[in-house]
C-alpha cells in the first residue's frame, strides 16, 4: 500500500452530512496514530446533488470516488425527491450505482448488543440477557435489486409490474467463499437464510453454498427460511454467528439485527469487492424527520469509519480504539435520544456532543 491513503467523503442527504462532520471529528483525531497520509475530498451524493447538478451521482463524484482508496457514505434520500423516476432517485440513482459500479457484492453489518445499553432492546430481558454478537453478510450487487426484466406494463385491470430475483452461480459462489473466511475468524456458525421451499434462487442457492462448505470444514453450516429466520431472532439471537443472505432478504433481516440491539443508529456497515475496496456508511438511512436538529445518533456514521480502519486499512488496533472509546461514552451515560430510556446515570446530548466525547475518549 502506498503512503497516502484517500477518502472520498460522500455525506449525502437527511442526518449525513451532521454524522459525517462527527465521523471526520473522530478521524481528525486517529489520523495522528495511522502511520499513512489520509487525504480527505468531499463530494456531492443523493438528493443533494440533485439539487446542484441535476444528478444523484455527478461525474465528478464517480471519478473522486474512483480515484479513492475507499468511501466514506453518509446517507440518501428523501421525501423531497420521492417524486422522481425510479432510476433518477438517490437510492437507485446513487447508492445502487455505486455498489454496482466498484463491485461491493459484500455488506458487512455487524450488530451487537452494548453492555450498557441492553434497556433499549426491544426484546424481554431473559431474551436479551442472554447477548448476542452477529455478523449480517447480504450479498449486494444481484437478486431482485439488479434483476431484469424489471418494469411496468400494460392497461386498466391488467397493468402489472414485475422484478426478477436473479442469481448467477459466480455470484453465490463468491459471497459464499467471503461469509465461510469470515465464519473462520468468528464462531464459525454460518446460517444462510432463504426461502427453499419456494424460491429456485434459493434452491441453488443452498446447493453452491452446501458443496462449497466441503472446502471449510470448520465451519458449520446450516440454513433456515426467512420466515422461520425473522421469528428466531426475536426468540433467541444469540444462536447466531454469522448469517448470509441474498440481497433483499439481508435488507430486511439486517434492520431486524439493527432493531435488536436498541437503535438502528448504532449499525455500520461494509460493502466491499474482491479487492477488499469498501464504500462504508450506516445502515440506518437518511432520517429526513429528524435531519438538521442536532439529535442524530452519530455512531453508526463513526463506526463505519471504524470498519474501513479494519478492512481498507487492515488496522484492527486503530479501529478498536474507536470502538472502546464508544463503549467508554455509553457506559459513562452519554445517550442521544434515540438510545435514552430513563435510566439513572443517562444524560442526553446533542449529535455534536456526541461525537466530541468519542473523540474525545480516543486514547
Ligand atoms: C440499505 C438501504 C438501501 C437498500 C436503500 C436506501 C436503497 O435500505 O442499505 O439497507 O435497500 O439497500
Ligand atoms: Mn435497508
Amino acid at each position: 500500500m502506498s503512503n497516502i491513503f484517500k477518502i472520498a467523503i460522500l455525506p449525502g442527504d437527511g442526518i449525513g452530512p451532521e454524522v459525517m462532520k462527527q465521523a471526520i471529528k473522530v478521524l481528525n483525531k486517529i489520523k495522528h496514530f495511522l502511520n499513512i497520509n489520509i487525504i480527505t475530498n468531499e463530494y456531492s451524493v443523493g438528493g443533494s446533488a440533485i439539487d446542484k447538478y441535476g444528478e444523484a451521482l455527478p461525474k465528478k463524484t464517480l471519478l473522486g470516488c474512483e480515484n479513492s482508496n475507499a468511501i466514506l457514505f453518509g446517507s440518501v434520500g428523501g421525501p423531497k425527491w420521492d417524486y422522481l423516476p425510479l432510476n433518477k432517485r438517490p437510492e437507485k440513482g446513487s447508492l445502487l450505482k455505486l455498489r454496482k459500479h466498484f463491485d461491493l457484492f459484500t455488506n458487512l453489518r455487524p450488530a451487537y448488543i452494548y453492555n450498557n445499553l441492553f434497556t433499549l432492546s426491544p426484546l424481554k430481558k431473559n431474551i436479551i440477557n442472554k447477548g448476542f454478537n452477529i455478523l449480517c453478510i447480504r450479498e449486494l450487487t444481484g437478486g431482485i435489486y439488479f434483476g431484469n426484466p424489471s418494469g411496468r406494463k400494460g392497461n386498466g385491470i391488467n397493468e402489472y409490474s414485475f422484478d426478477t430475483e436473479i442469481y448467477y452461480r459466480f455470484e453465490i459462489e463468491r459471497i459464499a467463499h467471503m461469509a465461510f473466511n469470515f465464519a473462520l475468524q468468528r464462531n464459525k456458525i454460518i446460517c444462510s437464510i432463504d426461502k427453499a421451499n419456494i424460491l429456485n434462487t434459493s434452491i441453488m442457492w443452498r446447493e453452491i453454498l452446501t458443496n462449497l462448505s466441503h472446502q471449510y470444514s470448520k465451519v458449520k453450516l446450516e440454513f433456515m427460511y426467512i420466515d422461520n429466520a425473522v421469528m428466531q431472532l426475536m426468540k433467541n439471537p444469540s444462536q447466531f454467528d454469522v448469517i448470509l443472505s441474498t440481497n433483499l432478504f439481508g435488507d430486511i433481516i439486517s434492520d431486524q439485527c439493527a432493531m435488536i440491539t436498541g437503535s438502528i443508529g448504532n449499525l455500520p456497515s461494509a460493502s466491499l469487492n474482491n479487492k477488499f475496496f469498501g464504500l462504508y456508511e450506516p445502515a440506518g438511512g437518511s432520517a429526513p424527520d429528524i435531519a438538521g436538529k442536532n439529535i442524530a445518533n452519530p455512531i453508526a456514521q463513526i463506526l463505519s469509519l471504524s470498519m474501513m480502519i479494519e478492512y481498507s486499512l487492515k488496522n484492527k488496533i486503530i479501529s478498536k480504539k474507536i470502538e472502546n472509546a464508544i463503549k467508554k461514552v455509553l457506559k459513562a451515560g452519554y445517550r442521544t435520544q434515540d438510545l435514552f430510556t430513563n435510566q439513572l446515570n443517562e444524560k442526553i446530548v446533542t449529535t455534536e456532543d456526541m461525537g466530541t466525547l468519542i473523540t474525545e475518549f480516543i486514547i
